[in-house]
Formats: C-alpha cells, structure tokens, sequence
C-alpha cells in the first residue's frame, strides 16, 4: 500500500457527487421528497406511542425483526421466509449492490432512474446501461429486452422516481422472465400504481421486489424497508449481509402496529390517487407547462424556460417542490409530491397566481 493511501481514498470519494438532498426549508409546505402527509398524524402519533409502551431499548431488539417479519408476510401475503428488512429500502439496494455487483456486473436501468440507487453504482465503480425516456416521459420495452443480454443486473423502480412511469404488468412480467441475471424491481411507490410484481417471486428465482413504509404509510422517518425475494437469498441477506440488528426496537414495533392499521394507509392512498388527477388536470390548463402522466404520489412536468422562475415564486411562498432541470430533451423539469387536499390547493393557487 502507498504512504498517502488513505488520503488518497478519501479525494477520490468527495470527487463523487453522492445523493442530492432536497434543501432544507424550515416551515415550508414539503412537497419535494414524495413523502405522505395524507396520512394523519394521529396515525403516526398512535403508533409510536404504543411502540414507546411495548419497548425497552436497553436491551438490543432480539427476536423484533422476526416478529415484523411475520406482520409482513401477513401483509404481502407470502411466507416469512421469503421476506427480509433494512434500515429503508435504500439500505437494501445498497447492501445488494455492495455484495452482489462490482465493475466486472453491468446494470441495466432506465436513465433517469432512483437517484440513490446511481449514485450508488457511481460509488462501487458499477457500469451502468441505460435507457433513455421518449419525449412523453414513457420507456420502450424493446429497448430493454435488445440490451438485456449484455447486462447482470436489470433495476427498475416500478413506478419510477421521477418520472412516475410504469411498464403495463404484461410488459413487465416478460421482461422479467426473460431477463438471465438477477431482476431488482423497486416497488416503493407501488401502491399508488395498478399492480405489483409480488407474487412472481414464488415462481422467479433471480427476482428481488423492493417496497418501503415510507410512502404509502407515509413513514419515511422510520427508515423502515423489506423486499420479497427467494428463500436461499433471503437466508443469505438476512443472516449474512444484513447487520445483527438492523432497525431500532422502536422502528419495529411502530412498523408491526402499522401493518396492523394498513386499512389507514389504503385511505390515505385512495386521496392521494384523487388528488394526482386533480393536480395533473390542473397542471394541464397552463400551456407554459407540459405535464407526465404519473403512477406514483407526485407529478412530472416540464415548465421550460420558466422552471427556475416557478421554483423560486413558490419557495417565495414557503412552498418547496423538487427542481430537476434537464431532463432528456425536457429542459426545464419539476416534480411536485401529492400532499393533502389543502397543500396541493395551496400549490395550485400559487402557480394560478403566477401564471394565471
Ligand atoms: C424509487 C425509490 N426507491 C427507494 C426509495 C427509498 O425509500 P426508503 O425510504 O425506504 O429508503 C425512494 C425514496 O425516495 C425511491 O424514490
């Protein structure tokens, strides 16, 4: 090893950009990190609560992972052992990639794709393949199946963030089966989509499907992810990659009492999904604005020239959305998340200001 090695390893990582988090407005109205404020605060407030009264965190969680474990595969309706955690699903993809890829593996994605999981493949030095969105914000399925063959690896976050993109099942179920390597399908906005690709695991031994407590129970804080996956990986994740005790006792049993309470979260999801057509109707009217179809809590669109002027008018207003920017040929994009009906009518009032 050289004398400067360490130094030497250290520039190298701050040359990587690493994840872009949105800034930190105090106060303002967040509708820029696809989180859920549907979801009441008393749903947050029993639950933690509750989980406070069930814990004792002088002792290390024993057996907690197990007991959420069994709560999800009554969830997801799939056996136990085919189901694992991580502290978010970010954690999960990470420790695949980490543990699964290296350069010689080529991941095949869409371009753009979840912006954690690039930076992540940019940190491990994984050579990335990918496909670039149409002019409507769509992908071409052929395209995946031409370049397939030259990839390990196919991640796909279905619906995908940013675009809210998703494959129809049909399409996906094909690529899936055809696909020779191993099959990652993050499925973190996957309840506000039409389908899932849950139940393919039992028949597909090379898939991994990837879903989170932070968007649809709207419980981001929590840091709480699980994928569903075959037994022998699942085993090998669990007992091996996965650290001895990867969530706090407190994130287990919160997650355990709001899997019990997941009718809340369907409500919650049922508004929101109301409230997407709303705002994408809304959006619409404005010729300054070309707006993405989306399956997901939160809606694409391209203000042009205007973006940075729409961004800023709303951060004026203490509203926060996400400034994008290019985007394939799209210059000037945007990602707005579905908040409560009031936000989004604040949101939308603000934008009628401007434009209207
Ligand atoms: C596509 C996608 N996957 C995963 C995540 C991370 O979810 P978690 O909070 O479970 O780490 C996000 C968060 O924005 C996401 O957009």
């Amino acid at each position: 090893m050289k004398k400067n090695w360490f130094k030497e390893k250290t520039k190298k990582f701050s040359l990587i950009g690493g994840y872009q988090k949105p800034e930190l407005n105090q106060n303002a109205l967040k509708l820029d990190s696809n989180e859920n404020y549907v979801i009441s605060k008393q749903f947050q407030n029993d639950v933690i609560t509750s989980a406070r009264k069930n814990s004792d965190v002088r002792e290390y969680p024993l057996g907690g992972v197990e007991r959420l474990i069994k709560m999800i595969s009554k969830f997801v309706k799939i056996p136990s052992s085919m189901i694992g955690v991580g502290n978010g699903s970010d954690q999960i993809l990470d420790l695949i990639l980490s543990n699964f890829a290296s350069k010689q593996t080529k991941v095949l994605t869409s371009n753009p794709t979840f912006g954690f999981f690039e930076e992540r493949c940019k940190l491990y030095s994984i050579p990335l393949i990918t496909i670039p969105f149409s002019n409507d914000m769509k992908l071409d399925i052929k395209d995946f199946v031409k370049k397939s063959k030259n990839a390990d690896i196919l991640y796909l976050d279905s619906p995908n963030n940013p675009t809210g993109f998703q494959f129809s099942k049909n399409e996906l179920q094909k690529l899936v089966k055809s696909f020779n390597g191993l099959v990652i399908i993050d499925e973190a906005y996957g309840e506000f989509s039409d389908y899932s690709l849950l139940s393919m695991v039992k028949t597909q031994e090379n898939l991994i499907v990837v879903q989170t407590l932070s968007k649809s129970f709207g419980l981001a804080g929590l840091r709480l992810g699980y994928f569903i996956a075959n037994k022998k990986f699942t085993e090998a994740f669990m007992n091996i990659l996965q650290y001895p005790y990867p969530l706090s006792t407190i994130t287990i049993e919160s997650g355990i009492l709001a899997l019990e309470k997941s009718n809340l979260m369907k409500d919650a999801v049922t508004n929101i999904k109301f409230e997407r057509k709303r705002i994408i109707e809304n959006l619409r009217k404005y010729d300054a604005f070309q707006v993405f179809d989306s399956k997901a809590n939160f809606v694409l669109f391209d203000a042009h020239g205007i973006y940075k002027r729409v961004y800023s008018a709303l951060a004026e207003q203490g509203i926060s959305i996400r400034k994008l920017g290019k985007i394939g040929n799209h210059e000037g994009c945007l990602r707005v998340t579905i908040g409560t009906k009031e936000m989004n009518s604040k949101f939308l009032l603000a934008i009628r200001d401007l434009l209207g």
